[in-house]
């Protein structure tokens, strides 16, 4: 028997991602030590992350290795433009910016968009399925630390209207994975690739902790 591929994907994943759960600036933010300033400062970062995702999304539709993944009840740009809306105000998008570590994800995952369809299919898993996962602890979280609405404007980033059953759907997402349409040594490349999103992803919170230090 062989390992299946999701298995074998969270597996390789699984230390980086016990570091990005206690990644300092995850820790102070889910451990209620940060003002709403730095939460708004993380959901534009990943406003910049998932537009690069949803971008390349259109044109991967028909492709036959990401293809299958392009699912538009995933898709998490709106919902950020209106929690963005609501952190910052109407003019949300004259203040942006990416901090350089997200300004390197996002053109990562352009590229992988545009040239490697198998690598886009790394990143599309570790965002979505952690948005899924992980997503709603930091929701609940958010919610009751800066007063937000249950499932309201500043969290819907972590709400999938469409998805009634996230279980049930990451049942389904997981078995994408394994018949993903690559072999081998591909589907080891598409490993490499996902360890590559987390390192970026930690690149992120340690930059966002440089911006938003505590005071002991
Ligand atoms: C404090 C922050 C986080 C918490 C509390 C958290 C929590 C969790 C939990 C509880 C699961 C397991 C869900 C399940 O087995 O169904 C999970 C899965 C996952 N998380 Fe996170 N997470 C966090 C941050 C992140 C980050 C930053 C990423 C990457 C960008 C990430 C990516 C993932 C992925 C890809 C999975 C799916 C693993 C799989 O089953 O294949 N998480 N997370």
């Amino acid at each position: 028997m062989t390992t299946p591929f999701s298995t074998l994907i969270r597996t390789a994943s699984q230390e980086q991602h016990t570091e990005a759960e206690t990644s300092t600036f995850m820790t102070d933010l889910l451990g209620g030590r940060l003002g709403v300033d730095a939460y708004a400062r993380y959901t534009e970062q990943l406003w910049f992350v998932y537009r690069a995702l949803e971008d390349g999304a259109e044109v991967l539709r028909s492709d036959p290795v990401a293809g299958p993944f392009i699912q538009p009840e995933l898709f998490r740009t709106a919902a950020l433009e209106q929690d963005l809306a609501h952190l910052r105000g109407a003019d949300w998008r004259a203040g942006l910016s990416p901090l350089p570590a997200t300004a390197a994800y996002a053109a990562r995952v352009a590229e992988c968009a545009r040239d490697w369809p198998a690598g886009y299919v790394a990143h599309h898993y570790t965002r979505y399925l952690g948005d899924l996962s992980g997503g709603q602890i930091i929701r609940d979280r958010a919610e009751r630390a800066w007063g937000f609405a249950r499932k309201g404007d500043g969290v819907r980033f972590y709400v999938f209207e469409e998805i009634g059953n996230p279980a049930a759907f990451k049942r389904g997402y997981r078995e994408l994975l394994d018949s993903v349409n690559a072999d081998d040594l591909e589907r080891q490349r598409i490993v490499d690739e996902c360890k590559r999103a987390f390192d970026f992803n930690g690149a992120v919170f340690r930059e966002l902790a440089g911006e938003f230090p505590i005071s002991a």
